[in-house]
């Protein structure tokens, strides 16, 4: 069985950093989002991977290579333009050819993997399952009804939910699938829409089954939706010390500190992890932190939030949270008067103030 991981996409819901970076590299507790689904595959038994890839081709295929580096086959797939989901399932039916696959979308992360599913897949051998999770706002996904234990209608973001099961962003499918994403029309927002097409499989009367998933699950769609997955990620970690921590500093609960790290004077209250070379610097480190490597977090107090490498935090008198703080980025206090606020920020940015 081969693996079809989605990695191309516009993320335009993650923008400003999706100006310059992958969504799917956004990193969450300081591992890029893409690592996550293709170890997921990896541990279903899954080593032959083929990933679609758009505009940002280069920085997938240099962060991912050939997959050596997990023990897996990786093949790039290069989709046009981002015209859907059954679009890029049709783009790569060469390679998929006819035996029965896994459909991971490379901005999602499931707690409990997908080993599972797929040997249901494998043992009860549908023409496709579709993995589906009980939301509180099932207006804003794909959404599946049931009757008798089979799928019959799946509607995308429906103004009147008829059950609050979304769609998981992993899909398994056999070969019947290409004929029904040939055979569907664009939708209003202009792509081939997966769900059009399993509703096809439905209508032509094929197996369709759900499997509805415990556990938690995300897709990196907005800021909010980013913290949330670094919080759940953070939460499975164990306390792991390889940088250095001196005598002055406090460490509370499950914190990493990872190698060529140094915790001076500072307080890191867990779960959060201090990426390499990072510099944290009479500074408070809060619950659900991610600091990637080599960021500097000098006089200042940080919560729940995801700071990219490089980037510095000195001398804020106010407790920074909720923050999702990009590459390279300097947030400092000036001692130059009018004593103002200062800003140099890209377009799609958002700053809030109290
Ligand atoms: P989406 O989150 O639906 O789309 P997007 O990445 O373009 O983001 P936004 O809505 O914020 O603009 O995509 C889900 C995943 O599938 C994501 O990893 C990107 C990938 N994808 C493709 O590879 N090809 C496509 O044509 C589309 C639409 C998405």
């Amino acid at each position: 069985m081969r693996g079809l991981i989605l990695s191309g996409g516009k993320g335009t819901r993650l923008r400003p950093l999706t100006f310059t970076n992958a969504k799917q590299l956004v990193p969450v507790a300081n591992k890029p989002v893409l690592f996550y689904g293709i170890e997921a595959l990896i541990q279903a038994g899954i080593t032959d991977i083929g990933i679609v890839v758009g505009d940002t081709k280069d920085e997938i295929r240099g962060a991912v290579g050939d997959g050596a580096a997990w023990g897996c086959q990786v093949t790039y797939i290069e989709q046009e333009a981002p015209l859907g989901l059954a679009h890029a399932v049709l783009t790569a039916e060469q390679f998929l050819k006819d035996a029965p696959f896994v459909m991971y979308l490379g901005d999602n992360l499931i707690k409990n993997g997908i080993t599972a599913l797929v040997k249901e897949f494998r043992e009860r051998g549908p023409n496709a399952q579709i993995l589906l999770a009980h939301v509180p706002n099932p207006n804003q996904f794909g959404v599946a009804e049931l009757e008798d234990g089979r799928v019959v209608r799946l509607v995308e973001k429906p103004k009147q939910p008829k059950s609050d099961l979304a769609l998981v962003g992993v899909y398994m499918f056999d070969s019947h699938v290409f004929d029904a994403a040939r055979a569907i029309q664009p939708s209003s927002r202009g792509e081939l829409e997966i769900t059009d097409a399993i509703q096809r499989l439905v209508d032509e009367g094929l197996r369709v089954e759900p499997h509805v998933v415990d556990g938690w699950w995300k897709d990196m769609g907005k800021v909010e939706d980013l913290l949330e997955a670094n919080r759940l990620i953070l939460e499975t970690f164990e306390q792991r010390i390889e940088g250095t921590v001196d005598a002055e500093s406090r460490l509370e609960g499950k914190v990493v500190v990872d190698k060529g790290a140094q915790v001076i004077g500072s307080v890191i209250r867990g779960p959060a992890i201090i990426g390499s070379g990072a510099v944290i610097d009479h500074a408070y480190v809060g619950p659900y932190t991610s600091v990637g490597s080599g960021v500097r977090i000098i006089h200042s107090e940080i919560e729940h939030s995801i700071v990219l490498e490089g980037s510095a935090v000195e001398s804020i008198n106010d407790r920074i949270e909720s923050s999702l703080i990009g590459r390279n980025v300097r947030i400092y206090k000036q001692a130059r008067k009018p004593r103002a606020w200062r800003f140099n920020i890209g377009d799609n940015s958002e700053v809030g103030v109290h």
